[in-house]
């Protein structure tokens, strides 16, 4: 199938056309700013001229850095708060004019890498963790997800906020060098093996193309490996994740 796949994140919008049989992308990346503040109505006004400018009429997948509990946002740290509650599927639907499916940002860029990615194949347990504005995670165990595990947001023994202390933005923020953030990053990651004990751990996200310059830094003993697709995760799973949906529906 091919299907549009558009991630939204809290800095980019990031969409291209998706075949869904192997994940390849059919047209070009295109990446608009998130726009500021994040409403439901500039966002949808933003999707609205993205679908436009794609020439795109058929079906989106998307992926939204919330909890999404049946189309529904439940959460939205890094987007406005008037998103809780809001039933994504229908508004996004209404304002693109397309049928539009949507689950977490972290949880379909984990199906990406566990379908085609460095997942492919892998069983036991495997945590996807997307580094962005926020913190996201996607926790697989034999192939099969477990959705909107928020794991960006647990406190760290020093007290604070995950996302708030290793994220990318903390990164940029705080212009930490590589060796810092990844210090910082690796106690994130100490948390998650002391809680989950991986078998592997695929990080995503824009940071996901420099693992070379923190991985000195990682003392875990579970493997740790970049996405096989590395920031198009989002975008490709968008895409997996309404064929699944739409499968279902015929
Ligand atoms: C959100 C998650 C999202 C992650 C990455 C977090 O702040 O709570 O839902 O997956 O950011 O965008």
């Amino acid at each position: 199938m091919q299907i549009l796949g558009i991630d939204v994140g809290g800095t980019g919008i990031k969409a291209a056309v998706v075949e869904t049989a192997d994940g390849e992308l059919l047209s070009e990346r295109v990446r608009i700013e998130t726009p500021r503040p994040a409403t439901p109505a500039a966002i949808g006004k933003a999707l609205q001229s993205l679908v436009k400018q794609m020439e795109w009429s058929g079906p989106i997948g998307m992926g939204f850095p919330a909890a999404i509990q049946h189309g529904i946002a439940r959460t939205a740290a890094n987007i406005d708060k008037s998103f809780i509650g809001l039933p994504l599927e229908r508004f996004f639907s209404e304002q693109t004019g397309c049928a539009v499916h949507v689950a977490n940002d972290a949880d379909v860029a984990g199906m990406a890498e566990m379908c085609f990615g460095a997942g492919r194949n892998v069983r036991g347990v495997v945590l996807i963790i997307t580094i962005g504005t926020g913190l996201g995670t996607a926790l697989f165990t034999d192939g099969r997800l477990l959705p909107n595990t928020e794991l960006g947001h647990i406190f760290l023994d020093n007290g604070i906020e995950a996302e708030r202390y290793a994220a990318e933005s903390v990164r940029v923020a705080k212009k930490l060098k590589w060796k810092e953030w990844g210090h910082r990053f690796d106690h994130y990651l100490a948390a998650m093996e002391g809680l989950f004990w991986p078998d592997l751990i695929v990080l995503g996200g824009g940071v996901s193309k420099k693992l070379e310059k923190f991985a000195p830094m990682i003392t875990i003993q579970t493997p740790v490996v970049a996405a096989g697709f590395l920031n198009q995760a989002g975008i490709v799973g968008a895409a997996l994740y309404a064929e699944s949906k739409i499968r279902e529906e015929t």
